[in-house]
């Protein structure tokens, strides 16, 4: 075997071994056990969070919040910390399986009435949401539903992967902060 080749083939392992991508368009499910604010200590992710990935996992960097106070409704939300953004949309009470990337921004197909996007957003039982993440080393959009709901505690997704991508911020505008005006 020629360097070049050996040099490609190191290359693809380094690739394919670091991250597992999630395969798009294929249901799966998840099960939170309470809402991120409302379980006991010590407060970590692993049983509210969905994690796409084993990367997320490794940095703790969940692709969704399962997330509310104990006694109050519960929310999802996906814009976690840093300069991440994200936004949800609830679409309603739509099959998952009719939700397509398109579908995702404008359910209807229709000029006029794309989904409206939000920070965070109620979880209600027997919605679909469609999420977009633009974090700084992910980029990605997915869908789910809720199959089940307690109010303060525990909830089961299923959930579609219809695009994901790492991503590397090759140059960024310094500066960024949450509260800067303008001038
Ligand atoms: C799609 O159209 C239906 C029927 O007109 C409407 O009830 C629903 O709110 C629309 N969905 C979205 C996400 O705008």
């Amino acid at each position: 075997m020629n360097s070049f080749t050996n040099i490609l083939l190191c290359l693809y392992v380094a690739t394919v071994s670091t991250v597992v991508l999630p395969e798009l368009h294929v249901i799966k499910q998840a099960t939170f056990k309470y809402p991120y604010s409302c379980q006991p200590q010590p407060i970590k992710y692993e049983n509210c969070a969905l994690f796409l990935t084993q990367y997320g996992v490794s940095r703790n960097a969940p692709d969704l919040l399962y997330n509310g106070a104990c006694g109050s409704d519960n929310v999802f939300d996906v814009m976690l910390a840093g300069s991440n953004f994200g936004m949800l949309s609830d679409l309603g009470d739509v099959p998952l399986e009719t939700v397509s990337a398109s579908k995702a921004f404008n359910y209807n197909r229709t000029v006029g009435q794309d989904n409206e996007f939000v920070d965070s957003i109620p979880v209600v039982k027997g919605h679909t949401y469609a999420a977009v993440l633009a974090k700084s080393d992910i980029r990605a959009l997915f869908v789910f539903r809720v199959e089940s709901y307690e109010r303060s505690g525990p909830a089961v997704i299923s959930y579609a992967v219809k695009q994901y991508a790492m991503m590397e911020v090759v140059q960024e505008a310094p500066g960024f902060d949450w509260d800067a005006p303008n001038h």
